[in-house]
Formats: structure tokens, sequence, C-alpha cells
């Protein structure tokens, strides 16, 4: 397994609620050719997401969608407690609406959890526990910046995941328009939600 990418929090301020705060650094690694070290057959990536706070936020991945036509992407979390936030693009006649979404789950997750994220969902992890996020994804594909840019543009994804008075409360990203209120499922209510 080799490191492939850092996200200091210098990059990340570009997707949270609050770039003016102070907080973890670096926020979150991925190691790459997880296949090569037995048992993780199968596997692709590690992404490991430190614990702690940034602001009132939880630390997270940046964020992104996958171009169409791509294999759907699974991941298994390894370790620690989360959530991952996953929204469906809305397009219109060809054109992707930056500002609104059709739907956000917000699905909670245990060590052994393993999820599929379709084309068409953006997704984003955040580490709502006190220790390191590991999981693993079987996405070989790459990626490249057009992944990112609707996230970036829109300061994120549609709602941040903050902890006010002891709860996990998720809080609209105001660069949305006419949110849905997210859902939250755990893991194995969601795969069962979307067997049929
Ligand atoms: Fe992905």
């Amino acid at each position: 397994m080799k490191l492939g990418s850092v996200r200091e929090l210098s990059g990340m301020k570009l997707v949270l609620k609050d770039p003016e705060l102070e907080g973890v650094d670096p926020v979150y690694w991925v190691f790459k050719e997880v296949s090569n070290s037995p048992p993780a057959d199968g596997w692709e990536n590690c992404t490991v997401i430190a614990p702690g706070k940034l602001g009132q936020e939880f630390p997270k991945t940046f964020g992104h969608y996958h171009p169409n036509g791509v294999p759907v992407e699974v991941y298994h979390l390894v370790a620690g407690e989360g959530i991952l936030q996953m929204q469906k693009k809305r397009v219109i006649a060809g054109e992707l609406q930056l500002d609104e979404v059709e739907e956000v789950y917000l699905i909670t997750a245990k060590p052994g959890d393993e999820i599929e994220i379709n084309p068409n969902w953006g997704h984003s992890w955040s580490n709502v526990g006190s220790v390191p996020l590991i999981s693993f994804d079987n996405w070989r594909t790459g990626h490249t910046p057009t992944d990112y840019e609707p996230i970036e543009k829109q300061q994120g994804l549609a709602y941040y995941l903050v902890e006010t008075g002891g709860d996990i409360r998720a809080v609209k990203n105001p660069k949305y328009q006419n949110l849905p209120e997210p859902i939250w499922l755990t893991a194995d209510e969601f795969r069962q939600k979307f067997r049929s």
C-alpha cells in the first residue's frame, strides 16, 4: 500500500462551512494499491480521515461526483464511525444544476458495512467518531478535476455535519436552492431501500 494523496486543511477550506477556522490538519490521507496488501484483496484505495473537529464541523472528504457511464463504486468501512452523505445530482435538459439536488441521504456506518455508490450521486464521508475513520473502496477509474468542481463551486455538499450540544446535526449549505430534507438511514436500511 502506498500513500497516494494528502488533503491538508488549506485545500479543504473550499468546502467547509467556515473556511476561516482552524482544526485538524491534515484532514485525510488516501493510500492506493491496497490490493497488494493481503488480506485486502479486491480493494484499491484506503482512506483515513483524522478524528477531531474543524470548528463545529466533523472532518470529511472533499466530496465528488463520478463521470457518466462508470461502474458502481463500493465502500467498505474498516474502522471508526462514519456518515456518508450522498446527493443525487439534478440534470435538466442535459445541464447539471449546480445549486440543486434531487435527494440527500445521510448514511450512518459502522465497521463491516458496505455501501454502493451509483452514478449520479455525489458523496463525501465524515468522521463523527473519536478514532480515525478507515475505509476501503474499489475505485480504479481515477479522478479528474471535473469530478470535484461542482462541489467546490458550491462550497461543499448540500449539508454540513456539525456537533452541537453533543448531537450530530445537518446544517443546510446556503449555496443550494430548495434543498430537500436529508433522509437519515443506516447502511443496512440504505441497502434494502435500493435493492429492488
Ligand atoms: Fe467516489
